[in-house]
């Protein structure tokens, strides 16, 4: 018995190893997914990440932090106008201003003194790699280079060329791009620019984005790598931030993960001036937030003014994330904060509405709070979101382009005096807490697999290797056409040569 002990703890237990961590992108809510993991990953191991966000926390002892705040955050400004804030540029845009978006924060990234100290040191050691998953392979060489496994993390989904590049089915029928903001069933003329947009995006993918990072990781790590496709088919864990609510289902090779709540913190106390302020909201209150990257100071003035007047005309206390000390006009019933501790906000009981841009982490810590909402989607996967959440009867969503003063009162009043909206929020929440083990258990385990097995070459499935002619079966079906028109061709000739024949024979004896 003791013996079997053992041999089971020797199995799961992973020594205390190195581990490299890139969060290159400069969008908060999407660290606290990261943050959430390579803090549990340090009570155990070294962890050394680059991000913009550093925890400086000396509780943290086995964390290193290379910040690379300053120079990701001037990349971002310079693109921030281009293509965030804009939700009506078509998909291909998008993804190739993401691609560039994600070359100049690679050369950031690659740039770092500190970073280069340890990709470029003969004497590093480093045991797995874990990238941050955005769009664009450009930093997986990084791995390649160390030697150490890769890991892929996305504080959201992934679009359809990472699925592809890690073998996952990915039938266009039923399955649009990330970037879509489809719903669970798409109309013809949908599946058909999923379709183009596929074909685009592989091409795209192929000759113009893969030799760009390619060329990129070699200008910094030298030549001495392999394609980056290869390095990119090669990743061993893919962790998503998926959860069943918002994301349909679909299958998965073992080797992508979802992960879930990896950011809903246990519930702490308010700042006295914001408790004060709710626990006086005997009516109800609202609380107002465009997130991180939108953020409701940069809105137009027109809709700033509309949503005002809007809320000083409900019979509701409002609490406004605002970016800055001071807001024009500011109604007597409005509270300000630039900062606000959100997921402690949502849970109090006199927080009745959440108007959220429907952002992923936004709505995922509403829904863990038991808050309805008010959706105004802005940019990225917002749209498709709230839909979704439409679709389930938990929140009401509003296009900001079009909407009106009255519009916006109505779906508050709405979704606060219809009981059924705050039922299904809830409802959703039991479905989505329900798991056999705790996601960020679960997430640690796949990383530590990955370690003890350097690598999951044993779990690749044989769909990430081949071509798309292949795929597709088109070599199957050429075979097989060319196998019935042979048939087809020598029974035409048989029964011809038969037929002439028999009434070639018949015309002689006529004859
Ligand atoms: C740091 O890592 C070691 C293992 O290398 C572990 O024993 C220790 O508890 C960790 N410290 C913290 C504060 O997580
Ligand atoms: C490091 O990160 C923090 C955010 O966590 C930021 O406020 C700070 O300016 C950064 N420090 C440097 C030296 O770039
Ligand atoms: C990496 O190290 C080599 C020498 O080992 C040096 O020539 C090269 O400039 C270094 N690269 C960077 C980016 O510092
Ligand atoms: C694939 O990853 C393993 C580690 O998991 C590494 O040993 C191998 O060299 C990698 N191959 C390529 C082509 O990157
Ligand atoms: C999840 O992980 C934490 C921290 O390592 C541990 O304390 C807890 O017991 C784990 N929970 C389960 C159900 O394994």
């Amino acid at each position: 018995m003791k013996v079997c002990t053992i041999i089971i703890c020797l199995c799961t237990i992973v020594e205390s190893v190195n581990i490299l961590g890139i969060f290159h992108l400069p969008s908060y809510s999407h660290h606290t997914v990261f943050q959430a993991i390579y803090k549990a990953l340090s009570k155990h191991h070294k962890v050394t990440v680059v991000t913009p966000f550093s925890l400086n926390d000396p509780a943290l002892v086995n964390l290193t932090e290379i910040n690379i705040s300053d120079g990701a955050s001037r990349v971002f400004k310079g693109i921030e106008s281009l293509f965030l804030v804009e939700r009506d540029i078509p998909s291909h845009v998008k993804l190739r201003k993401a691609f560039e978006l994600s070359y100049k924060l690679s050369e950031v990234v690659l740039n770092e003194r500190r970073f280069i100290d340890i990709y470029n040191a003969s004497t590093s050691e480093i045991d797995l790699v874990i990238v941050q998953e955005f769009f664009s392979p450009v930093l997986y060489p990084v791995a390649a280079k160390l030697g150490a496994p890769l890991v892929g993390v996305s504080s959201m989904g992934v679009g359809t060329l990472r699925h592809l590049a890690m073998g996952n089915p990915n039938p266009l029928a039923t399955y649009s791009d990330i970037l879509f903001p489809h719903g669970r069933r798409m109309k013809l003329f949908q599946k058909i620019k999923n379709v183009l947009y596929y074909m685009w995006s592989r091409y795209y993918l192929n000759f113009e984005a893969l030799p760009k990072c390619d060329q990129i990781a070699r200008k910094y790590l030298g030549n001495d790598l392999p394609y980056i496709q290869d390095i990119e088919k090669n990743m061993s864990l893919l962790l998503l931030t998926t959860n069943p609510i918002l994301y349909e289902p679909r299958p998965n090779v073992p080797t992508v993960i979802s992960m879930e709540q990896m950011h809903i913190k246990p519930v702490k106390p308010l700042p006295k001036d914001l408790k004060q302020f709710l626990d006086s909201a005997k009516e109800g209150a609202v609380y107002f937030s465009l997130g991180s990257n939108v953020k409701s100071i940069n809105i137009p003035e027109k809709l700033r003014k509309l949503l005002i007047e809007a809320f000083a005309e409900l019979p509701y206390k409002v609490l406004w994330k605002f970016e800055d000390d001071n807001l024009p006009g500011k109604p007597k019933n409005v509270f300000i904060g630039k900062w606000i501790p959100q997921q402690d906000v949502l849970a109090h009981p006199n927080v009745k509405v959440f108007v959220t841009q429907c952002g992923l982490q936004s709505i995922e810590e509403a829904i863990s709070r038991g808050v309805p909402m008010v959706g105004m989607p802005f940019i990225a996967d917002q749209t498709r979101n709230i839909r979704r959440l439409s679709e389930e009867g938990a929140a009401i969503g509003l296009d900001h382009t079009t909407v009106t003063k009255e519009e916006f009162k109505n779906a508050i009043i709405e979704v606060i005096s219809n009981p059924k909206y705050k039922e299904n929020v809830k409802r959703l929440a039991d479905i989505w807490v329900d798991h056999p083990l705790p996601s960020l258990n679960r997430t640690i385990w796949w990383i530590e697999y990955v370690i003890r097995h350097k690598g999951t070459k044993h779990l690749r499935s044989p769909t990430a290797d081949v071509s798309w002619f292949e795929y597709l079966l088109v070599d199957v079906i050429l075979v097989l056409l060319l196998a019935i028109s042979l048939v087809i061709f020598v029974l035409y000739k048989t029964v011809k040569f038969i037929l002439t024949r028999i009434c070639g024979g018949a015309k002689i004896k006529q004859n």
